[in-house]
């Protein structure tokens, strides 16, 4: 199969073709990372523009380290460093980094839809690294890698999304992305935490947390996001923990193979306890390992995917 997408802005515009390629070229990818030289010439000649407006840790690094490890080259501005700051919009920066021709636009901002906006206005390709509350979509493809890799299929699991679901990117790509790959996705959280319509996107919804534990095959733990939260939604982080918190004695009651993820970055204590994170079913590292094989993935099918990463 051809990949013909332009740009990678949500999971509602992949199909399940198109997530299983992406799915089936990380893995090839993936092997690039454990070889002692780590680097092939597949991107050759591309540059690629990583443009964070907001702060990043995981999905910034992994898509140097990914354009790296392609031998692309590649360039990292913030809002802090770039002209914004002067005054310039969004659209004329777009424009300005269009006129140095690049090949590829990463880029996270703090408004849903930029980078669909981005895409209209320039000819490189633009990954949505992450916009507003609105879709972070290479997130929810290094999830549905790993639980992939994990469990050998992805079809017929039960998902538990728990926490603050409202103003999760990671939730909503998380829910479209497991839901269209033929897993049973069940969201838990306050009621202050969960839309009113998300059962509209197929996931079912419960307010008790112990009910979403219990039947998971996988649980995603999700980052109280205060910095977005207008107003309180819950009284002190140490009750939230008690009533919502993936505690240790909670994650007792959980299958005996069950898989416990979070995006990162993890409030240790609040919505997960210290030993959890760290404990046998976690898999969070992987998920951060295998950000940077779907973020290879991603630029290289979005460059025309020409040459063969086996063959480099
Ligand atoms: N999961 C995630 O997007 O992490 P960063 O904010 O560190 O990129």
């Amino acid at each position: 199969m051809q990949f013909t997408k332009k740009d990678i802005l949500d999971m509602e515009s992949l199909s399940v073709e198109e997530i299983n390629l992406i799915l089936d070229t990380a893995d090839r990818m993936k092997e690039i990372s454990i070889r002692p030289i780590k680097k092939v010439p597949t991107l050759r000649g591309k540059t690629v523009i990583l443009f964070f407006y907001e702060p990043s840790t995981r999905t910034r690094i992994s898509f140097d380290i990914a354009a790296k490890r392609l031998s692309a080259d590649s360039l990292s501005i913030s809002k802090a460093s770039s002209s914004i700051v002067k005054g310039e919009t969004l659209a004329d920066t777009a424009r300005n980094l269009e006129a140095m021709k690049p090949d590829i636009i990463v880029l996270r901002h703090s408004s849903a839809g930029t980078p669909h906006m981005l895409a209209r206005l320039v000819k490189s390709s633009v990954i949505n690294a992450g916009d507003g509350m609105h879709a972070h979509p290479t997130q929810a493809l290094l999830d549905l890698m790993t639980v992939r890799e994990k469990k050998g299929k992805i079809s017929g699991l039960h998902i538990s999304i728990i926490g603050d679901i409202s103003h999760s990117r990671v939730a909503r790509s998380n829910i479209i992305g497991f839901t269209k790959m033929g897993a049973k996705v069940l969201l838990a959280g306050p009621p202050t935490m969960i839309p009113k319509d998300v059962e509209s996107l197929g996931a079912s919804v419960t307010y008790n947390v112990d009910e979403a534990i219990c039947d998971a095959d996988v649980i995603m733990m999700l980052r109280i996001q205060k910095e977005r939260q207008k107003s309180f939604l819950f009284s002190t982080e140490r009750e939230y923990s008690k009533v919502y918190g993936l505690t240790k004695e909670r994650a007792k009651n959980a299958r005996s193979d069950v898989l416990i993820m979070h995006p990162g970055p993890v409030n240790r204590g609040v919505e997960i306890a210290y030993e959890v994170v760290d404990g046998p079913h976690s898999i969070i590292l992987d998920q951060v390992t295998n950000g940077v094989a779907v973020r290879m993935a991603l630029l290289y099918l979005v460059s025309g995917g020409v040459r063969n990463a086996d063959a480099d």
